[in-house]
């Protein structure tokens, strides 16, 4: 398959985890006969040093000619400390995702056996977690209208939902729970907001025409809640933008590092793969920001393209790099000098020999080639 994907590595730890998951998909493409062509691009605080402008034309025009975006991170302490600031990194992401229309945000959340002392939480509380968060991305608060009062005192920020905007991404997440353990839960504040009492009477609707599919509600506050004391009763959460945005960052302690968790965000026309975590901006430079979820983003990606076999093998090899302890120190329970380069090294090594796999990480040599 041949396909042109537009690299967006934005600010802070960006561009060397999308690196890795770039050094991933060039050895899948070598393995499985593909053409894949990279074509890297401006995003965020260091789009908008070059250009004043956190998204270029050029930028997005790339992303339209593009069949996929692989996406790294974006935001910068000097803009998160200034409140006034006029333009923001931010702005180039929600722009992006607004104009791409890419409505539905795909986070999975799972914990990993060999991770699960890693985690905050209690052993079997966490142990068999599979959730999929459907998180919607173009609506909301995020994008309703703002006000600043004359004399700066009073702020508003509208939170506004249409019927179809919640039917679209119902849609994707009860077919998505028909392919996995057949239950929704719609997160919402139904009690307090008339945008969650629209959300749950749409996606009720949307319902009918599932119903091999079980909904549940849960009250936002709750759903925070449910979700430390018991993550495994959740298969497909379903909720609004800013929700999603929270509850997805509380789900990621559950794997024992936010580094761990890829999204996918799709619309009619355009995809975009991401970590959920940010740029991280003490890290960069430094090697110890965890790619994997850069590659598993990756992995998506190929998901989207119905090339299974690829992704499967994109998920062994982290997988094993996890067993390994070829890790970055978020998650290394064993050694302390393992780099972000490193573990992307060794992922792309094993996508080209897989059968490798009962390498003794005591007698690879790390930072070189794992095979020897
Ligand atoms: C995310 C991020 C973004 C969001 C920020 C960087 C605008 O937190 O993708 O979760 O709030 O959507
Ligand atoms: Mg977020």
């Amino acid at each position: 398959m041949k396909l042109n994907i537009a690299v967006l590595p934005g600010d802070g730890i960006g561009p060397e985890v999308t690196n890795q998951a770039i050094k991933a998909l060039k050895a899948i493409a070598l393995e499985f006969n593909h053409n894949f062509k990279f074509v890297t691009a401006n995003v965020g605080a260091m789009a908008i040093d070059k250009h004043n402008d956190p998204l270029p034309e050029e930028t997005l025009d790339l992303c339209k000619s593009s069949d996929a975006i692989l996406f790294g991170a974006i935001g910068h302490p000097k803009y998160d400390n200034n409140p006034t600031a006029k333009v923001r990194p931010e702005q180039g992401l929600l722009k992006l995702r607004k104009e791409l229309g890419l409505y539905a945000n795909i986070r999975p959340v799972k914990a990993y056996e060999t991770l699960l002392d890693k985690s905050p939480l209690k052993k079997h509380i966490v142990q068999g977690t599979d959730i999929s968060i459907y998180r919607e991305l173009t609506g909301g608060i995020y994008f309703g209208e703002k006000q600043l009062s004359a004399d700066g005192n009073v702020a508003s920020d509208l939170c506004m939902y249409s019927r179809e905007e919640i039917e679209r991404i119902a849609h994707l997440a009860f077919q998505a729970a028909q392919n996995r353990n057949n239950k929704v839960t719609l997160v919402d504040k139904a009690n307090v907001l008339e945008s969650s009492r629209l959300w749950r009477k749409v996606v009720a609707e949307v319902a009918e025409q599932y119903k091999d599919v079980e909904l549940d509600y849960l009250f936002v506050d709750n759903a925070a809640m449910q979700m430390i004391l018991n993550p495994k009763q959740f298969d497909v959460i379903l909720t609004e933008n800013m929700f999603g945005d929270i509850i997805s960052d509380e789900a990621s302690v559950i794997g024992g590092s936010i580094g761990l968790l890829a999204s996918a965000s799709v619309g009619e026309k355009y995809a975009m793969f991401e970590p959920i975590h940010g740029s991280f901006p003490q890290a960069t430079g430094k090697g110890i920001a965890n790619p994997i979820a850069s590659i598993l983003s990756a992995a998506m990606l190929l998901e989207h393209f119905d090339l299974f076999a690829e992704a499967e093998m994109i998920r062994q090899a982290v997988d094993k790099s996890l067993k390994l302890n070829i890790s970055t120190p978020d998650i290394n329970i064993k050694y302390d000098n393992v780099t972000t380069g490193k573990v992307g090294e060794f992922i792309e090594d094993f996508i080209s020999n897989p059968d490798d796999s009962n390498m003794n990480f005591t007698n690879i040599h790390l930072g070189q080639s794992t095979i020897i």
